[in-house]
């Protein structure tokens, strides 16, 4: 089994992600964790509430981080993920759970409880950096930390080199990287831009809720709506790419991605803000503080990620993901 608490700003993507990690029987959930990003951390916990309602898994607990960046001001990405942070579907609060406060207690007091739990975070990390400035040799008997951020070959998403997550809190990021011990993983967009769910995923998820009324189908339709139309505007992608559920398909299945371990570091200020320096020749002499994943096997991953939220699907997704009829 294994044990995780996801760090997230949902969002539209972190939602797939965290539907992925829940309906995985080999993860065990203990937590999730919100931070700022995608929206402001109060809207982005009760997203989470309404991701777990539509799983029937309010038990699980959602505690409210950091609603601002270490340092810069907080800009969100409420254009890319709507007001809401769901796709603009306004979908119905969950009232009767409360969220909790304590991200950071939380996390060092479910470090020291479980022998092995990894973070996957999947957005910025603010939180993070918070948990190691309190106690970094608690944060430090983790496992491991999987996160969605940052880009080594590939161009940023918020400017020609910096990707959304280390943008928005350049700060928090790089001193993450700077006083980890652990096992770092960087699901960096060079990887993350691969996984696209085209209008041929999205018809056939269209297609099962209309066999099968399966609600979590709609929910995905419905949430990506706006994500897709954001995605043709801004860079004419038809479909739209779906970052951090890979951070779960890699924790699940680490032969789907490749890599190599760098000394990487967070650019905090200046036109190149946010961006992930990786020292591929060395520069720096410093030891490598993370394992930049720079090849993915698309295909396996997106029939991993649909699978396991269509088990009785099996055959049609590999009929759509396989069949060059379709242009894929
Ligand atoms: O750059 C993409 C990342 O930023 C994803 O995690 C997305 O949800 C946003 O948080
Ligand atoms: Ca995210």
């Amino acid at each position: 089994m294994k044990n995780i608490i996801i760090d997230c700003d949902p969002g539209i993507d972190d939602s797939l992600a965290l539907i992925m990690a829940l309906k995985s029987p080999e993860i065990n959930v203990v937590g999730i964790t919100i931070v700022s990003g995608n929206v402001h951390a109060s809207k982005g916990a009760k997203n989470a509430l309404k991701v777990l309602r539509l799983l029937d898994m309010l038990h699980i607990p959602v505690y409210v981080g950091e609603g601002k960046p270490l340092v810069r001001e907080f800009v969100t990405a409420e254009d890319t993920h709507g007001e809401d942070g769901l796709g603009e579907t306004f979908i119905e609060e969950v009232y009767d759970v409360e969220v909790k406060n304590g991200v950071v207690d939380f996390i060092l007091e479910s470090a020291k409880r479980y022998e092995n739990l990894t973070v996957v975070a999947i957005g910025p990390l603010t939180n993070l950096a918070l948990t190691i400035e309190k106690d970094r040799e608690t944060f430090n008997k983790l496992k491991e930390v999987i996160l969605m951020g940052g880009a080594f070959k590939s161009h940023g998403n918020c400017s020609p080199v910096a990707e959304f997550n280390f943008w928005v809190d350049p700060h928090g990021a790089d001193y993450v990287f700077k006083n980890i011990d652990i096992p770092l993983i960087m699901v960096g967009l060079d990887v993350t831009r691969e996984i696209v769910l085209t209008p041929n995923y999205i018809e056939l998820l269209n297609q099962i809720y209309l066999e099968s009324r399966d609600e979590i189908a709609k929910f995905i339709v419905d949430i990506t709506r706006f994500y897709v139309d954001f995605h043709w505007k801004q860079e004419r992608t038809l479909g739209c790419v779906i970052n951090d559920p890979l951070a779960i398909g890699y924790l699940l299945d680490s032969s789907i991605c490749s890599g190599e371990d760098y000394f990487v570091q967070v650019v905090k200020n200046g036109e190149a803000i946010g961006q992930s320096m990786v020292d591929v020749a060395d520069f720096y002499r410093e030891k490598p503080n993370c394992h930049v994943l720079t090849k993915v096997d698309a295909k396996r991953f997106m029939v991993m990620f649909l699978t396991r939220l269509f088990p009785n699907y099996k055959k049609e997704i590999e009929v759509v993901l396989n069949n060059n009829r379709y242009g894929i």
